[in-house]
């Protein structure tokens, strides 16, 4: 049992009164792990080590996951008061970066499931994916409440409507704590507010991705796809619709303890939330009362001033207390001392946030187990908990057309076209933020994708015929057919889209799977709704299937009839792209649509 709250009160107190300032400047740093080694984060006495999307060991193995995290934990104890440091990832949809782990659907996938114990046993399977690699952090959930579906983040929040996100934000909260791994709410405020720029990314801009080491050059941007159009942009809204669209998640997580809150790279009118006193300290740690500790994001205070002196000086003043410096640690720490020793920040300030983070180590039980739960290594990726995401899969599944009650399909069937590149790979299925930052398509990870979940749902004489560009040999027609399609996977703002209508090759591979089939299922693979009003003619039945993770035979059982279909639209689905920001527009399907069967 982890200590209760006055144990870890005493616990922070105690270690403080004995505390050097270079012990202190040491804990409120997060060190990224290709950029610090385990000797270096003892010598510097740092406080947290992450990895980012895709940071991973080599091999990427739960067995050497587990060993990379365990040599910084063993460093860190090797200090002088041997305080244990917190080891965070992102566990967005499971452990994902780790290869063999269990990944489930993406939370828009959860928002249309709309079953909060689902998303709570989630939360808890992933704690124990993590705990077992010794990791006790993960930075989800994300509590956006996304309200442009061009924004590349969209999937990563539960829906448009913030009641929604705040009950699964909270139960995710619930339920990765219980499992023992710390929640971090993100990314505070409003990120999904955030309007279309409508400008080119400035040149040479780290301020935009978020991607590069200061030293290198900055990712290519193509500007054609409309790329960094919303992500860290700006939220022009008034106060009450701050409080009344963005505030609930927080207030929902808050009330479920969430141990850990991250700041976002975007502004609200105008003024950056990394260095946004008012919204940090005043609204979340006093109004709100959280007691956790506020962390950035990735170089994010970079962003709020052209003198790195001043960027450290103002975020920790206005209430963040512990900085995601990814690569140099080092001008970090030298930057934040002095601001210490000038009195540009308060020792008051400085003793609070080291308080704040030994509370949360205390309260995860790292003083007393460092380690994880080196037990659970071996069920990383176990039955129990593919079965899980196999369950969510196919609750996320939303049936939006079908026509005559083509669904759900008899097992038996004299002869089934398949068609689409994404009926058979896991990595589509997953999207971004899966074993890379990026994601990738391909066999990147373990799982069941979508047609060996068919082969195995169908009777043994039913003949399955898969061309994943929809070419099906010889001139056969099959009575039913199912076309999958999809978008490449992306993460933050390479996700963002100026259009989201099909693109010229998924409508010819759908008008290819159209001429050879009686009736045709279409099911699209993707992190938010695409305009589909034009080629609906063509479709029998439709599902949205999100991003539903690595166990493809969940929507196998829901298009088989094993499990009923039961998901409902967590965003409203528009006509045009005319209809993304008018919101008074008459939808093609309104929010909560889903039909049964
Ligand atoms: C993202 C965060 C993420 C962090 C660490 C940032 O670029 O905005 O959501 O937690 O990187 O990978
Ligand atoms: C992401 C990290 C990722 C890095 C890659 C960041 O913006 O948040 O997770 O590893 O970029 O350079």
């Amino acid at each position: 049992m982890p200590p209760n709250k006055q144990e870890q009160a005493k616990i922070a107190a105690r270690l403080i009164s004995q505390m050097s300032l270079e012990e202190k400047l040491g804990q409120l740093t997060l060190a990224e792990n290709n950029s610090i080694s385990p000797a270096q984060a003892r010598d510097y006495k740092i406080g947290a080590v992450l990895s980012g999307g895709g940071g991973n060991p080599t091999p990427n193995t739960p067995a050497s996951w587990r060993d990379m995290v365990c040599a910084y934990q063993e460093a860190a104890l090797e200090t002088r008061l041997g305080i244990p440091l917190l080891y965070g990832s992102d566990a967005v949809h499971g452990h994902n970066n780790l290869r063999g782990a269990v990944i489930f659907p993406h939370n828009i996938g959860l928002g249309a499931a709309r079953d909060a114990d689902l998303v709570e046993r989630i939360g808890n399977a992933t704690a124990r994916e993590l705990l077992g690699t010794s990791a006790h952090w993960t930075f989800a959930p994300s509590v956006s409440v996304p309200q442009d579906l061009r924004w590349g983040r969209s999937y990563e929040g539960y829906s448009e409507d913030p009641a929604l996100v705040a009950e699964l934000g909270a139960a995710l909260v619930r339920g990765l704590q219980a499992g023992g791994a710390a929640a971090c709410a993100k990314h505070f405020i409003a990120d999904g507010a955030a309007a279309w720029r409508g400008t080119k990314p400035e040149a040479g801009a780290a301020t935009q991705g978020s991607t590069a080491p200061p030293q290198a050059e900055t990712p290519q941007v193509d500007a054609s796809l409309g790329q960094w159009q919303i992500d860290q942009g700006d939220a022009a809204i008034d106060e009450a619709a701050l409080r009344g669209q963005h505030l609930p998640p927080y207030q929902a997580a808050v009330a479920a303890g969430v141990l850990t809150v991250m700041a976002s790279y975007s502004s609200w009118n105008g003024q950056k939330l990394h260095g946004h006193r008012y919204l940090l300290t005043d609204l979340l740690k006093d109004e709100l009362g959280f007691n956790g500790f506020v962390v950035t994001d990735w170089m994010a205070i970079d962003q709020l001033d052209a003198d790195y002196s001043q960027c450290v000086v103002q975020a920790i003043n206005a209430g963040i207390d512990m900085v995601m410096v990814p690569y140099d640690f080092a001008r970090f720490l030298r930057a934040l001392r002095e601001a210490v020793e000038t009195g540009a920040i308060p020792t008051a300030r400085l003793d609070d946030a080291v308080r704040r983070i030994l509370t949360v180590k205390a309260a995860l039980g790292l003083f007393d187990a460092p380690y994880g739960a080196p037990e659970l290594l071996p069920s990383i990726g176990a039955p129990q908990r593919r079965a899980l995401a196999r369950e969510a899969a196919g609750k996320s599944c939303t049936l939006l057309v079908n026509r005559g009650g083509l669904l759900p399909l008899p097992r038996a069937l004299p002869r089934l076209f398949v068609a689409g590149r994404a009926a058979d790979d896991i990595g589509l299925q997953c999207g971004g933020w899966t074993i890379s930052w990026q994601g990738q398509a391909g066999a990147t990870t373990s799982g069941t994708t979508l047609l060996q979940g068919i082969h195995a749902a169908v009777s043994a004489d039913t003949p399955v015929e898969y061309a994943p560009d929809g070419h099906f040999p010889g001139t056969a027609r099959a009575p039913v057919g199912i076309v999958t399609l999809h978008e490449e996977p992306y993460a933050e703002g390479f996700g963002d889209r100026a259009d989201l209508a099909l693109s010229a090759e998924e409508i010819a591979l759908l008008q290819r799977a159209r001429a050879r089939c009686d009736q045709l299922i279409v099911l699209l693979i993707s992190g938010r709704p695409r305009i589909i009003t034009r080629q609906l003619p063509l479709m029998d039945a439709l599902i949205a299937a999100w991003l539903p993770g690595s166990e493809g035979a969940g929507i196998a059982d829901v298009l088989f009839g094993a499990q009923p279909f039961g998901g409902r639209l967590p965003y409203r689905w528009p006509r045009s792209m005319a209809q993304i920001t008018d919101k008074t527009a008459d939808p093609l399907w309104q929010y909560g649509y889903g039909l049964k069967t």
